[in-house]
């Protein structure tokens, strides 16, 4: 059965995308944002995922006003870097999978979690900035994709709580599924933000760290963090944060944080970035459990053959 190993969340600044584009990685400015997913990109290339779920917005470059879903799912077999005003940016075609997005539309949909299903659709910075943070800038990458756009880019956006109990409903998808597979779950975009008006610029640090406090240790209390409270609190682009609930969700109560990563500024905005495994403890109790039968068995395999020998 496939099983969620991982949940990562980065946030998906476009000036990251630009600086690495542009050749500026070792730049004073940007080697500071950058050493910190050093060790998030040994740790990926540890984990060897087989298939990514990567939760992120779209800024209006596969939608527009005319038409913004609230949660979309990628089912398509690619979906090309998306043209964001200066050309695609010159990173691979993210591969799909299109089997596992199809199981997953079923079960959510089925589960009364009614999302839009996309068979085609470019994919831009909040999706490919993530992908270099993590696995660098290879020729292709590494693993498929599969994208869940949310829309946190034109009112309402879904609530927190929702975001959460959608990740909920992808686990339950991603653990029906037949083929043995080893999914991370990335969710992105934040952390706290405001790209125009007069608050533009604002970085709220106590915040975004209490968020990444609570997002390993008591998930739940960010599910009731309103949106009033993510603008004043974070600023209007803050918001996104909603989408790191959905990582969250896919996961179990009880997490690991093997890594965390917090800088400011990047571009205007905070960059936060946590890599969160299922607990160890719940894990190694669920191996005992696995094993306990086993033990039984040989014991009672034991039994059996002194019944054998006693008998001639
Ligand atoms: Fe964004």
């Amino acid at each position: 059965m496939a099983k969620i190993i991982a949940g990562v969340s980065s946030s998906h600044v476009p000036a990251i995308g630009a600086a690495i584009d542009n050749k500026q990685t070792e730049e004073p400015y940007w080697k500071r944002v950058f050493s910190g997913f050093e060790k998030s990109k040994e740790w990926m290339a540890q984990a060897k995922p087989d298939v990514v779920i990567l939760i992120y917005n779209d800024h209006a470059s596969a939608f527009s006003v005319e038409m913004v879903p609230t949660f979309a799912l990628g089912c398509a077999a690619e979906f090309p870097p998306a043209d964001e005003g200066w050309g695609p940016r010159p990173v691979p075609v993210v591969k799909g999978h299109p089997q596992l997005a199809a199981h997953i539309a079923q079960s959510v949909i089925l589960d009364e979690f009614d999302i839009t299903v996309v068979n085609k659709m470019e994919v831009d910075h909040g999706l490919t900035v993530p992908m270099n943070l993590l696995f660098g800038s290879p020729k292709e990458w590494p693993c498929p994709v599969i994208p869940v756009a949310v829309n946190v880019v034109l009112y309402p956006p879904p609530t927190g709580h929702r975001c959460f109990m959608l990740g909920r409903a992808i686990r339950k998808a991603v653990e029906s599924y037949p083929e043995d597979l080893r999914v991370v779950v990335f969710g992105t975009g934040g952390m706290s933000h405001q790209i125009s008006g007069p608050r533009a610029g604002l970085i709220n640090s106590k915040f975004d760290k209490a968020f990444l406090d609570n997002l390993t240790k008591d998930p739940k209390k960010l599910t009731r963090i309103q949106h009033l409270e993510y603008m004043r609190e974070a600023g209007a682009e803050g918001i996104e944060m909603v989408m790191w609930l959905v990582m969250r969700g896919a996961l179990e109560d009880k997490v690991d944080e093997v890594y965390r990563f917090y800088t400011v500024p990047a571009s205007n905005t905070a960059v936060g970035h946590i890599i969160l495994e299922p607990h160890r403890r719940a894990a190694k109790k669920a191996a005992g459990k696995a094993k306990k039968p086993a033990g039984k068995m040989k014991r009672a395999a034991a039994r059996a053959k002194t019944a054998v020998r006693r008998s001639r």
